[in-house]
């Protein structure tokens, strides 16, 4: 079956059980997605299908056939950073860092749904994203701070 994956047309053959997770992490070798409950309790395995936040543990990926997928591979990268890669750097927002692929996932999301969420619509975008070092405050700083960058940039 054939997927878009960062942008680029993929053939792959997963197995009938295979998660898009797995898919990502063991076979693919996009090791940017972390799996940690593996049972959808933290949203370290956050990615994009079709532009919508989802949990790749509990994603078929037999059942993203034809669809989009974006990873943190595809938001941005060392020499061209996402405004919220930036931002998360700026506010100090990772501390071990394996939650913070799956925060920037969710709210990337958000901001390309709402460019200028409020503290409240951050919380709850991100509600379904645990983070055990407990960096919240920060990350949703960084998150308003990203919207800011990606407003001012669009108003040239
Ligand atoms: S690893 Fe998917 S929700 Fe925790
Ligand atoms: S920064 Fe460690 S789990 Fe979030």
């Amino acid at each position: 079956m054939r997927i878009t994956l960062n942008g680029t047309p993929r053939d792959v053959s997963p197995a009938g059980h295979t998660t898009l997770l797995d898919l990502l992490r063991d076979e693919l070798a996009l090791t940017g997605t972390k799996r940690v409950c593996d049972r959808g309790a933290c949203g370290a395995c956050t990615v994009h299908l079709d532009g919508q936040p989802v949990y790749s543990c509990l994603t078929l990926a037999a059942g993203c056939e034809g669809q989009e997928i974006r990873t943190i591979e595809g938001l941005g990268s060392v020499d061209a950073p996402h405004a919220l890669q930036r931002a998360f750097a700026l506010e100090d927002a990772a501390q071990c860092g394996f939650c913070t692929p799956g925060q920037l996932m969710a709210a990337a999301a958000l901001i390309a749904g709402n460019p200028d969420p409020s503290d409240d619509e951050i919380v709850a975008a991100m509600s379904g994203n645990l983070c055990r070092c407990g960096t919240y405050p920060k990350i949703v700083r960084a998150v308003r701070r990203a919207a800011g960058m990606l407003r001012e940039a669009s108003h040239g």
